[in-house]
């Protein structure tokens, strides 16, 4: 299976260029394919503040590589390159709340920092740290598309049709993608009947980028609205939810794109399978629950305009744009590691010390 995967994948969204970013501007797709290139700190974080790049993954994945750029100007620059490191990671850290996968990259770069030996060449150790952050998510999207294909044919080994939210594809991940990568392995085994797109209200996650990536590996794919969900649930035998995740408690409540919770709810009404699939990365085990999970909540101009034009009146708005989901209205969690199917937090725990299993 891994060869197909690989012989299928289409689309990148970040290349890492040893002196620049370059980051596939994803709020011009599907229209625009334009790459934009970034060689400082305040940049990366600025494109992932303005959602450049998006999605959890991809997140972490573009900070790491911040790390490198600022530490090269440091080093060229001269002065005490650790303090000045510091104030790198916290303007990294502070670009966008919910996902942790970016502090958990930037963890894993300070880390890298800390086991730096006398004399070994901090820049090359960095730049290696940041490359294999950026493979081993590669990877594991690679290894959780085939565990979920093993989950759907437990149910049913005929074609189905699937429901998914956000963009969790090879754009918002190292590549490939985490909901998305399962769902193309499983149009590669047949599973796929048809894929519903919600279209992610008010980025537009569902419809740039989705619907685009799922067609251009020719994915028979239907956008609908978010609010479609429920009935479409009622009217379309749909067989799974599939999503993706910007962090998980230890009980397995999870967070992600706005809207995720309801299509639990209804998913568990109408007897839906629900999948939640994420890397290891995503898992935030300090958090024992998701009661206190930081969600986003952006400016007020999203739903007042649309394309630039104010259609609405200038009244109060409430614009999160992640929502929890309590893990008793998730069926699986699909991890790298492998699955946790109903996730308590004894089976998480059990999961997360597991090294990876292929
Ligand atoms: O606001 P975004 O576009 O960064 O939100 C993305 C999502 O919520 C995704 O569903 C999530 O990051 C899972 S990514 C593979």
């Amino acid at each position: 299976m891994r060869e197909r995967l690989l012989a299928a994948e289409k689309t990148r969204s970040i290349e890492w260029c040893g002196d620049c970013l370059r980051l596939l501007d994803q709020r011009l797709l599907p229209l625009e394919v334009v790459w934009r290139s970034f060689d400082s700190v305040a940049d990366v974080a600025q494109a992932i503040r303005e959602m450049v790049v998006r999605g959890a993954p991809a997140i972490g994945i573009s900070a790491a590589y911040g790390v490198v750029l600022g530490l090269r100007t440091h080093l060229k620059n001269g002065g005490d390159w650790r303090n000045q490191l510091e104030c790198d990671f916290a303007v990294l850290a502070a670009a966008r709340p919910t996902a942790v996968n970016l502090a958990w990259a930037l963890g894993q770069m300070r880390e890298r920092l800390q086991r730096l030996r006398p004399g070994e060449d901090v820049l090359a150790a960095l730049e290696a740290q940041a490359v294999v952050i950026h493979q081993s998510d590669r990877e594991a999207n690679l290894v959780m598309a085939q565990w979920g294909v093993e989950l759907i044919r437990k149910f049913n080994t005929s074609p189905q049709t699937f429901l998914t939210h956000c963009n969790t594809g090879a754009l918002a991940t190292g590549g490939f993608g985490t909901a998305l990568g399962v769902i193309r392995a499983a149009h590669l085994d047949g599973l796929v009947e048809r894929v519903y797109a919600d279209e992610t209200r008010p980025w537009l996650q569902g419809s740039r980028l989705t619907a685009w990536e799922l067609s251009n590996e020719d994915v028979p794919v239907t956008l609908n609205v978010d609010s479609a969900a429920g009935h479409l649930m009622k009217t379309r035998a749909i067989s799974w939810v599939i999503v993706g995740a910007d962090r998980i408690a230890a009980n397995g409540d999870v967070a992600n794109k706005i809207g995720t919770y309801q299509l639990a709810v209804l998913a568990m009404h109408h007897g839906v399978r629900f999948m939640v699939v994420a890397p290891s990365s995503t898992f935030d085990m300090s958090m024992e629950d998701g009661d206190a999970m930081p969600l986003e909540e952006r400016s007020a101009k999203e739903l007042l305009e649309l394309n630039g034009q104010q259609v609405a009146k200038e009244v109060d708005v409430y614009n999160p744009v992640f929502d929890v989901t309590p893990a008793d209205l998730i069926d699986a969690i699909v991890t790298e590691k492998g699955i946790v199917e109903r996730p308590t937090a004894d089976k998480l725990a059990r999961l997360m010390s597991r090294t990876r299993l292929h």
